[in-house]
């Protein structure tokens, strides 16, 4: 069953240790890398450890954009030997479930960025009701959805 633990003191070594397949690297910053972004944030974000029962199988950050406003979902990753067994999935609904806690601040509306090359993950989005905006940074586009009604015209 997966969940989602917040990281701490306890499990950020784990988090460490996730691996991406080969060439994913250039698809998504590593845990590492973002929880060291999250230091910066660290007010307006929550990284978490997605879990397999008691196993650390993958990685997310939310952070809340006070400028749009808006949730933004960075960095989710499933470990390589993890991949493909409908964990990103279930991760992503209970990512929705937290931000509808709303627990930095209002807003319906939860953004990503996803590279245009990673066909994986954009069907994954595509298929849990993200769209894209036509907004786009290089090789990034980005997607977006309505925390109750995907198809609320955001
Ligand atoms: C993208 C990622 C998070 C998806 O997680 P996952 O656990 O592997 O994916 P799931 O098993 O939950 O599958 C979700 C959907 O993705 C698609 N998918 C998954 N594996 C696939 C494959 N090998 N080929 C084609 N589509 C695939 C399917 O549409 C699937 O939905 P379905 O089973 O209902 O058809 C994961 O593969 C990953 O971490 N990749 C590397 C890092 C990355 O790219 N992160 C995203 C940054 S934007």
């Amino acid at each position: 069953m997966i969940n989602l633990r917040k990281i701490t003191e306890e499990n950020f070594i784990e988090a460490f240790n996730l691996k991406l397949g080969a060439g994913q690297d250039a698809f998504v910053s590593h845990p590492i890398r973002s929880l060291a972004q999250a230091y910066v944030y660290r007010n307006q974000c929550q990284p978490f450890g997605i879990y397999n029962d008691e196993e650390m199988v993958g990685y997310v950050m939310v952070i809340y954009d006070h400028d749009v406003p808006e949730y933004d979902i960075w960095h989710m990753m499933i470990g390589e030997q993890h991949q493909g067994k409908g964990y990103g999935k279930a991760a992503l609904e209970k990512v929705l479930s937290y931000i509808g806690s709303k627990p930095f601040g209002d807003s319906d509306r939860v953004t990503l960025t996803c590279n245009k090359d990673n066909k994986i993950a954009l069907t994954l989005y595509r298929s849990m009701g993200f769209r894209e905006t036509g907004v786009a940074w290089d090789d990034e586009l980005e997607l977006s959805r309505g925390l109750k009604c995907p198809e609320e015209n955001l």
